[in-house]
C-alpha cells in the first residue's frame, strides 16, 4: 500500500466533528425556503429550521444580496468605530421594540446573549441570585448552563456558577417565594422550547413582572427561540403586553448568520458597572444580514403568517390519535406534539417520507418550520405526521 499523498485534501467526512451523533448523518447540499436537497437530489421539507434559525428559510435572496454587498465593502470592524450598517441595524431593531428597550449589546449566539443578560443584571443590581425555570433552556456556556436546569445538559460540567435557583414553570406561588431582595435576575422563556414547547400562562408572566418590580430585581425574557415572529407576534411578550427589563435574541435575527443580541433599558445601562465585550459582536456582515432579515420579517408580515398557519396546524393536529398523543400545544409556528412514547422512531419515519422535524426532549415532536414555508409543504408535513402517528 502506498503512503497517502500528504498534499491531498482529506476525505470529506462528518466523523471529524467533535461530539458527532453516532448515526450516519444525511448530507444536505442546498436549500431554498423550507426545502432542503440532499447530495442525491432528493427534496426534503424542513420542519425544524435548525431550531428556529431559519425563520426566513434556508437562503433568503435578500439576506444573501445584503451579505454579498457588505462583504465587498467591509467584512469586520470592532465596536471602537461607528459603522453605518451597524447603526442602521440597531435603529431598526430598537424601532420594533417598546421605547424603553433601546440599548443593545451585540454578540454571536444565543448563549452569549444570555451570558450578557446575567452579567448586566448582576452588575446593575449588585446582587448574586438568578432565578430561572425548571425544564428551561438558555444555552451551554457556563453561565447560561447554570440557568438551564436539565440534568442531561449539566452533567459532567459541575460545579456550575453559584447563585442560580430553579422554580417550576407556570407556578406563580413558587415564583413569588423564590424572587426576593437578593435576586438580580428572573430569566424566563415566554414559551419553553427545548423543554417541550410549553407556553407561559399570563398569570405566571404577570407574577414575574410584579414580583421583580416589588423586589427591585430585573426580568429577562429569553426570546432566542421565540423571537422574530415565531410565536405569531414579532416578540412573544407582545401577546401579553408584559415588558421585560432585558431581552435576549439570536437564532433568526440575522436571517441565518450568527448573531446574538441582549436588549435592555437606559436605566440598566446606567447602573451597570464593569466591562463586557465581544470581538466579533456587531460585525458588519451580521448587521447587514440583520437589516435585510428585519426588513423581510416586517414587510412580509411573517408574524401574522405564523399566527395564521400555526392556528390551522394546531386545529388539525388536535385530531391525532389519543392513544399515541398526550397533548398538542404551541403558539404560532412553534408546536409541540407530546407523545406517550419516544419521539425518535416517529422522527425517523417522517424523515423517510421527506420531512425533517426535531425533538424537544425524549417524547415531543417539535415543529419550528420556516415562517416562509409554502402552505402546500406545511399541509403535506401535517399529513405525514398524521400518517406516521396513525399507523398501527
Ligand atoms: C431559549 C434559548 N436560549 C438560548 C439558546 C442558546 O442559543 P445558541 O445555541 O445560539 O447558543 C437556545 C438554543 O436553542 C434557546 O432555545
Amino acid at each position: 500500500m502506498s503512503d497517502p499523498d500528504p498534499g491531498a485534501p482529506p476525505a470529506a467526512s462528518a466523523s471529524h466533528a467533535f461530539a458527532a451523533p453516532a448515526r450516519a448523518l444525511r448530507t444536505i447540499v442546498r436549500g431554498e425556503g423550507a426545502a432542503l436537497w440532499d447530495a442525491a437530489g432528493r427534496r426534503f421539507v424542513d420542519l425544524g429550521a435548525t431550531h428556529g434559525v431559519g425563520n426566513l428559510g434556508a437562503s433568503h435572496p435578500e439576506v444573501v444580496a445584503a451579505l454579498r454587498r457588505q462583504a465587498g465593502e467591509l467584512l469586520y470592524l470592532g465596536t471602537g468605530y461607528d459603522v453605518p450598517v451597524r447603526s442602521e441595524f440597531l435603529a431598526r431593531l430598537t424601532g420594533l421594540l417598546p421605547p424603553a428597550l433601546d440599548r443593545v449589546f451585540l454578540s454571536n449566539s444565543g448563549t452569549e446573549a444570555v451570558e450578557a443578560a446575567i452579567k448586566f443584571a448582576r452588575a446593575a443590581t449588585g446582587r448574586p441570585k438568578v432565578v430561572a425555570a425548571l425544564r428551561g433552556f438558555h444555552g451551554r456556556t457556563l453561565g447560561a448552563l447554570s440557568a438551564t436546569a436539565r440534568k442531561e445538559f449539566r452533567e459532567g460540567f459541575e460545579p456550575l456558577v453559584p447563585g442560580f435557583v430553579h422554580i417550576p414553570y407556570n407556578d406563580p406561588a413558587a415564583l413569588r417565594a423564590a424572587v426576593d431582595e437578593t435576586t438580580a435576575l428572573l430569566l424566563l422563556e415566554p414559551v419553553q422550547g427545548e423543554g417541550g414547547v410549553h407556553p407561559a400562562t399570563e398569570e405566571f408572566l404577570r407574577a414575574a413582572r410584579e414580583r421583580t418590580r416589588e423586589t427591585g430585581s430585573l426580568l429577562a425574557f429569553d426570546e432566542v427561540q421565540t423571537g422574530l415572529g415565531r410565536t405569531g407576534r414579532l416578540f412573544a411578550f407582545e401577546r401579553w403586553g408584559i415588558e421585560p427589563d432585558l431581552l435576549t435574541l439570536a437564532k433568526s435575527l440575522a436571517g441565518g448568520v450568527p448573531i446574538g443580541a441582549t436588549v435592555t433599558t437606559r436605566e440598566v445601562q446606567a447602573r451597570f458597572r464593569g466591562s463586557h465585550h465581544s470581538t466579533f459582536g456587531g460585525s458588519p456582515l451580521a448587521c447587514a444580514a440583520g437589516v435585510a432579515a428585519l426588513e423581510v420579517t416586517v414587510r412580509d408580515r411573517l408574524a401574522e403568517r405564523a399566527e395564521r398557519l400555526g392556528r390551522t396546524a394546531l386545529n388539525r393536529l388536535t385530531g391525532l390519535p389519543a392513544e399515541r398523543v398526550r397533548e398538542v400545544r404551541g403558539l404560532g409556528l412553534m408546536i409541540g406534539i407530546e407523545l406517550r412514547e419516544r419521539a425518535a422512531p416517529y422522527l425517523a419515519r417522517l424523515e423517510e417520507r421527506g420531512f425533517l422535524a426535531i425533538p424537544a426532549g425524549p417524547a415531543v415532536i417539535r415543529l419550528l418550520p420556516p415562517l416562509v414555508i409554502a402552505e402546500d409543504d406545511l399541509a403535506a408535513g401535517l399529513e405525514a405526521i398524521e400518517q406516521v402517528l396513525g399507523d398501527g
